[in-house]
């Protein structure tokens, strides 16, 4: 914004594009920018408007495009190129905003990507995160005071809002001009639903007006604190509510992140990236948590931002577990040692499913909310929900300071470092360790179950080095891959501790790779999915040491006596025994504590649909129609 020296528009344009670029992993179906069309008039040092009923200087500039960043940049170069706009005119001061955008309402194309205006000459623009649900009124309003909508999004009602509302104000004020943040206030008085807004005006040049309502709205401040204005819910005179502005501030945090860390070194996606660093990322979530004691002292484990809670915790009537996507299958994964280890009732949740069945949940239960993220609607709004019936709250992401980390009584983090790629991988193993040492810390120190805690305290010692053991796979699940490539789809039977495996393995494949793949429950193979068995159709079966492995070499052996095309993951030195009398692909893993196998058994799964994905062509960072966070629901 302030720039304190003159930069030229080459720079502005590079700076709105790289914010693009680190933001694309979040959606990038279309993208947009605005920027001025030439230096302010009147540009004021304070960034204070100098608001007039009349419009100032020119027109902002909007360019939209469907598709990637890169293509956003190519057609905003031709433009440039074709309309000679000069890309060495410098600016002090210069407000742009930029966007890119997942589809919620409308197509992607360029009419329906941000900045949205409020019409010709592009008086206001606004770029919007969230859904306005009451927009249909809005629009049908607006359009009976002449207003004439281009795109089918929900945003489009906002810069038209904003225009009438300032042309309204203007008409009835006379002299006193109305301030950009009263027009921006009156708007937000209208919207219903949930979002986060960036507005810029010609008619308030070098100010930009963000505010929020339910999604996250985070400002980034390069030398300087920043005021910011809060939109508190009031009671008006006629019993609504009303948005009342008042003037907060806010503390600053340093965002401890390398650069590298969200590049992508030597790999060359950041899914191989994020599954190759997951011993590190491990040994990170685990780092100070571990107590290994002396040779009087238990072991045990240490999680500050639960020790307050913890006897809560402890007498609570039941633990729910709610996530989305990965994060709820990682709960699954944990689920068993949980019940095992804290002697409660663990149920699991979707969270959009808790939500629309209104669930019961009551006083007495711990609900912990996993996300990577965070910020994901559907688990904030279930986060909501489970506040309201008094239920203690228990957050678990990877996001410091997001709305889940900030809404929930307590919680731990996964500091599993940032996770670019889509699909979820080494977030997803931070996950099921963090839920392990939950499990651990609830389960106290009962001597009952000293040793068993000994052991997987002593497991997750050394998982690392045994994940490092699993990933040098990689080669094989490339062969595997190759022989895969043109299936249509893949089946993955997994079943107590790695039911969760199946899934998630069932997930990337789908996710990713693009290709159909279902994870099944074994014990319900006999209830439906055997009808599918047949020489064609690739099987994968989860057959490591645990208490269910007897069953899972039934399961192997009904699957071969229906000619099933499978390929066995097993415990290493397993191959030669899993599969008498005949022969099939084996994987083979190290064993590890059985409470811990799903973290070492989801890795050749993750290489797999690694391997699938490049071979078969697809962008493995940025699957179809995925983004990273869904922040609306
Ligand atoms: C999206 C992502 C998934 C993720 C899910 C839940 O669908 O593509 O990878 O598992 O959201 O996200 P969260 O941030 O709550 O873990």
């Amino acid at each position: 914004l302030n720039y304190g020296v003159n930069r030229e528009r080459r720079y502005i344009l590079q700076v709105l594009f790289n914010g693009l670029r680190r933001l694309e992993y979040r959606g990038y179906d279309s993208a947009g920018i605005c920027i001025d069309d030439s230096s302010s008039p009147s540009p004021s040092p304070s960034l204070l408007p100098s608001p007039s009923s009349s419009v100032n200087g020119c027109p902002p500039l909007v360019f939209r495009q469907e598709g990637n960043i890169e293509s956003l940049v190519k057609s905003v170069y031709e433009e440039v190129a074709e309309t000679e706009l000069n890309l060495e005119e410098s600016f002090s001061i210069h407000a742009g905003i930029a966007h890119t955008r997942w589809a919620t309402h409308g197509e992607p194309a360029p009419r329906n990507s941000h900045p949205q205006t409020s019409g010709a000459g592009n008086e206001f623009l606004v770029v919007h995160n969230g859904v306005i649900t009451n927009y249909e009124v809005l629009k049908e309003t607006l359009i009976r005071h002449g207003f004439t909508f281009e795109s089918e999004t929900d945003t489009e009602v906002i810069p038209k809002l904003a225009k009438f509302v300032f042309d309204k104000a203007n008409e009835e004020e006379g002299d006193q001009p109305v301030t950009f943040s009263q027009v921006v206030v009156e708007v937000m008085r209208h919207l219903e639903g949930a979002y986060a807004l960036i507005f810029k005006s010609q008619h308030y040049p070098n100010e930009l007006i963000a505010c929020k309502r339910g999604s996250p709205l985070l400002l980034g401040v390069k030398d300087g604190a920043v005021s910011i204005l809060k939109f508190d819910n009031a009671k008006g005179r006629n019993g609504g509510t009303y948005a009342r502005p008042a003037s907060v501030q806010r503390a600053l945090s340093i965002l401890e992140m390398e650069v590298e860390q969200i590049n992508k070194g030597n790999y060359e996606h950041y899914m191989q990236k994020e599954i190759h660093e997951q011993p590190e990322s491990l040994t990170t979530t685990m780092r100070g948590r571990l107590i290994r004691g002396g040779s009087c002292k238990a072991k045990s484990v240490l999680l500050g931002g639960l020790k307050d809670h913890l006897k809560t915790i402890r007498r609570s009537r039941r633990i729910v577990f709610i996530g989305c996507g990965t994060s709820y299958n990682a709960a699954l994964a944990a689920r068993p040692i949980l019940e095992e280890l804290s002697d409660l009732p663990v149920t699991m949740e979707i969270a959009s499913d808790l939500v629309d069945r209104q669930a019961p949940i009551y006083r007495e239960d711990t609900a912990v909310f996993v996300s990577q993220s965070g910020e994901t609607a559907d688990t904030l709004q279930a986060l909501e929900y489970a506040s309201e019936n008094g239920a203690l709250c228990v957050g678990i992401t990877n996001t410091v300071g997001s709305a889940i980390a900030r809404k929930t009584h307590c919680g731990v983090h996964i500091n599993a470092g940032a996770e670019i790629g889509v699909a979820s991988t080494k977030a997803y193993t931070s996950q099921i360790v963090v839920m392990a040492m939950l499990a651990l810390a609830i389960g106290g120190d009962t001597i009952s179950t000293q040793a068993r805690r000994e052991a997987i305290i002593d497991g997750l010692c050394d998982l690392p080095n045994k994940v490092r053991e699993v990933l040098k796979l990689d080669q094989e699940m490339k062969v595997l891959a190759k022989q895969l490539i043109a299936e249509q789809s893949l089946l993955v039977f997994g079943r107590g501790y790695n039911y969760a495996t199946a899934l998630e393995g069932a997930l990337k494949v789908k996710e990713v790779a693009l290709m159909h793949s279902e994870g099944i429950l074994a014990g319900e193979m006999k209830h439906g999915p055997l009808a599918l068995v047949d020489e064609n159709l690739p099987i994968l079966v989860i057959a490591t040491r645990d208490a269910c492995f007897s069953k899972q070499q039934s399961v192997i052996q009904q699957l071969h006596a229906r000619k099933g095309r499978l390929i066995v993951m097993c415990s290493k030195g397993d191959a030669a025994s899993i599969f008498p009398g005949g022969s099939c692909r084996v994987i083979e893993v190290p064993q590890v504590e059985d409470c811990l196998q799903p973290v070492i058994n989801i890795v050749p799964l993750q290489l797999l649909a690694y391997h699938l994905t490049v071979l078969r062509g697809y962008n493995v960072d940025q699957p179809r129609n995925l983004a990273k966070s869904v922040t609306t629901q």
